[in-house]
């Protein structure tokens, strides 16, 4: 068996894909989307090699971590005010004392939307706007079903923790000159995603649940809302895109059985991107000039693509908003600032 061989057969998708995605033509582009002189191996500093972020602000999810980490560090060091947010105080603090001066903490877990909303308070209470808003928290492919809110917990963080937050700094987002979302999808939410999309049926999982499906649909979520908060800001100067950073070996992997993540280490050098690599599809298209109007688009190695599945559905993206709305009404503004 040949190391391709044992990839595929040892249920690594994202990475056999990937395996098999290696040296083929590039993928189709959308029309309309400026394609830019980066690709899979430039790295987050490369894409900002020369810029002056400063008087910028961008607030990163899951800043303490992986990819996160990678992009506030980046977008520090290009002079940006980096608010990092994690999930407990003394790991928001670590991320921004490893970083220096300019970076905030913020702490909220997006599985507990009252502290969502607090969070969002303090932040809207300092009057900063926010010229990027990356959304780049997340957690893959619990091994058993589990609940938060009644629903399946990927669907609660992956998505509608970020919806809440999303909806909570729009204010702010809408206040910079040109803010930005950047929503952090996958790969996973083509090949993963339940064959009918979002199950809006079984959002509890208690219909069925795989670990993988489950993750693939929270993901699919990422992409669907960025695709309906561009159309609802259509006639804003600000922006919302979704990406995909590629095989990274992070902290993701931790409910992995530990063969695959000892087969990801060991076999998967000539696939899997750095850190750095892998976090330079967010953070070009959080900074990138020539991205000003661009919006609506799911992007891989720093360019658009047509990513294919439902992630360019209009409907499922509007009915996903929604239904969104409805699960998270109690956690959102009064007066939303996105238009329907
Ligand atoms: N790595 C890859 O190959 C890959 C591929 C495709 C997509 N992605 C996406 O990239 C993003 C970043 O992943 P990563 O690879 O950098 O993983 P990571 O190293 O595990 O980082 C994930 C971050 O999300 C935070 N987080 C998890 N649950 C949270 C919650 N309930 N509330 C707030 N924050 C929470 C984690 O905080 P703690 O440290 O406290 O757990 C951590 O900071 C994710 O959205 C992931 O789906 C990654």
């Amino acid at each position: 068996m040949n190391r391709r061989q044992f990839i595929q057969s040892a249920g690594l998708t994202a990475a056999a894909t990937t395996v098999a995605a290696c040296g083929r033509e590039p993928p189709e582009r959308p029309a309309g989307a400026p394609v830019g002189p980066f690709g899979r191996e430039s790295t987050a500093e490369d894409v900002t090699r020369g810029m002056d972020l400063s008087g910028r602000t961008a607030l990163v999810t899951g800043a303490n971590s992986g990819l996160g980490f990678e992009t506030a560090r980046v977008l520090a060091l290009r002079g940006a005010t980096v608010i990092c947010a994690a999930r407990t105080e003394e790991k928001a603090r670590g991320v921004c004392e490893s970083l220096g001066e300019n970076t905030t903490p913020s702490v909220f877990d997006l599985a507990d939307w009252d502290s969502i909303v607090g969070a969002a308070d303090l932040i809207r209470a300092s009057g900063t706007p926010i010229d990027m808003l990356i959304c780049n928290a997340g957690i893959m492919e619990l091994p058993e079903l589990e609940q938060v809110y009644g629903l399946e917990r990927q669907f609660v963080v992956n998505h509608l923790g970020h919806f809440i937050l999303v909806n909570q700094l729009l204010p702010q987002v809408l206040a910079a000159p040109q803010g930005r979302v950047v929503m952090v999808s996958s790969g996973q939410a083509t090949r993963n995603a339940p064959p009918e999309g979002i199950q809006f049926d079984n959002l509890s999982g208690e219909k069925g649940y795989t670990p993988a499906g489950g993750y693939g649909q929270s993901k699919l979520a990422n992409a669907l809302c960025s695709l309906e908060l561009s159309r609802r800001l259509q006639d804003q100067a600000a922006t919302s895109n979704a990406i995909r950073p590629g095989v990274i070996p992070t902290n993701l992997g931790r409910h992995m059985p530990a063969w695959k993540t000892f087969a990801l280490k060991n076999l998967g050098g000539s696939f899997t991107k750095t850190l750095g690599e892998g976090a330079a599809t967010q953070v070009y298209v959080a900074t990138a000039p020539a991205l000003a109007q661009t919006s609506g688009y799911f992007f891989e190695d720093c360019n658009p693509i047509i990513a294919g599945g439902f992630t360019e559905d209009r409907e499922m993206a509007s009915r996903l908003w929604r239904v969104s709305e409805e699960l998270t009404a109690d956690y959102l503004p009064k007066a939303p600032a996105a238009a329907a």
